[in-house]
This record gives structure tokens, sequence and C-alpha cells, in this order.
């Protein structure tokens, strides 16, 4: 017989602009809560399962940009429905085999909780893996990005950094950000909500405007 293990009930899965689910947990740094990331930028993120090779890459790509996430107030935790001795043996492992200390604190959600939570399993992929999934959480711990990919394809790191600027760049500027954006392209400015506001902006030399809902600037 094969065993039934069921998920945690949750009335409601995290969405953009909804606060997020707060939590403790057991991590290979101790037990940490939610609430200790307050007043930085948070990239919460699980995998299906240690000593999987989809899985290592992806903790030696999350490894390489931990710096560049740091210098942009954003910490990194990973999870997944392994044990804490599992997430220890692994992040051993990798060190030795490829040289690559990880450095950012892993969740063992064995109970599912936090993965019940945040949505992160897929039964009809999965009952018992976490699928990839990534939720950023901005100082207030608001759920500002869900990305979620399948247990086949490993993330995209650079997508991951990108993604951050730009959230940052929108709470800094008041901008919005176009496809393939990166750091010094230049930014799109909100359309004006009146007729009047979008024949002004025509004329607005420090824009380029197209047509009055389509006006990008540069970032000084
Ligand atoms: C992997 O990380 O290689 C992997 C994990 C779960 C399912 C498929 C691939």
């Amino acid at each position: 017989m094969t065993e039934q293990i069921t998920q945690p009930e949750v009335k409601s899965l995290p969405r953009i602009g909804s606060k997020a689910p707060q939590f403790e947990a057991v991590t290979t740094h101790g037990k940490l809560k939610l609430e200790d990331y307050k007043g930085s930028w948070l990239v919460l993120f699980s995998h299906p399962a240690d000593f999987t090779p989809v899985c290592t890459t992806e903790f030696i790509g999350f490894q390489n940009i931990y710096p560049q996430l740091r210098e942009m107030n954003t910490e990194l935790l990973g999870l997944s429905i392994d044990s804490v001795h599992s997430h220890i043996a692994w992040v051993r492992n990798i060190e030795q085999n490829w040289g690559v200390k990880i450095e950012f604190p892993v969740i063992a959600d064995l109970s599912m909780d936090v993965a019940g939570k945040f949505g992160m399993i897929m039964p009809e992929e999965s009952s018992t893996e976490a699928s990839r999934a990534v939720f950023v959480m901005d100082p207030e711990q608001v759920v500002r990005a869900i990305i979620y990919y399948p247990l086949s394809t490993g993330r995209n790191m650079d997508e991951i950094l990108r993604l951050i600027t730009a959230l940052q760049t929108t709470d800094e500027h008041g901008v919005a950000t176009p496809a393939d954006w990166k750091k010094g392209d230049r930014v799109i400015v909100p359309p004006s909500a009146t007729q009047e506001g979008a024949a002004e902006r025509m004329n607005d030399e420090s824009l380029e405007c197209k047509d009055f809902y389509f006006c990008t600037k540069e970032l000084k």
C-alpha cells in the first residue's frame, strides 16, 4: 500500500502584494523566523531534494550570487522537505566535490509547514518534494515576486539578480522596467492618468515618448 502524505491545510497562499506568512523553522543555521529578516530583502527558495544533480547546480549558482545579493541588502534562504542532517551532509559534500561553501541557511521542512504555507508543493508533480519556487520579499515582508519552475529545469541566477535589481529600482525611482531590462538601461515612466498629464509628458524634454502611454527616461 502506498503511503498517503497529507499536506498541511492552508487557507490562502501568498500572492504578489500580500504579507508573507510568518513561520519559524529549523535550519542549517539553527532556528530561524521570517521576522528575523525584517529590514532586508529575502529570497526564499525551495528545491526538490538534497543530493540531486539539478539542485546541486542551483545551490552552487545561488552561492555564487550570494555576495552580490548581500550587497543589495538581500538575504537567501533555501528549503526542502529533507532533514537538517541531510542538508548538512549535502552542503559538506558540495564543498568537498565542488569547493563551494554554502553560506546561506537551508530550512529542513520535514513537516511541510513552510512549504504548505507558501504553496511550494505541486501534488500533481510530486507530493513529497517541493517544486522549484522562489519568493522575493521586501524589507516589510511583502511578497514582491513569485517564480515557479518544474523539477526538471534549473533556475537562472542572472534572472534572480535582475529581478531584485528591477524591484529595487522601481521602489527607489517610481518607474517600471521593460522586457530584458538590465541596470543602466532606460526605464519606463508610468503613464499619466489624465488627458492633461498625457499632453504634458509629450513635451517633457527629460522623457523620450513614442506615444502618450509609452515614455522612457534615463536614470541618472
Ligand atoms: C534534480 O535536482 O536533479 C532533480 C530533483 C528532483 C527531480 C528531478 C531532478
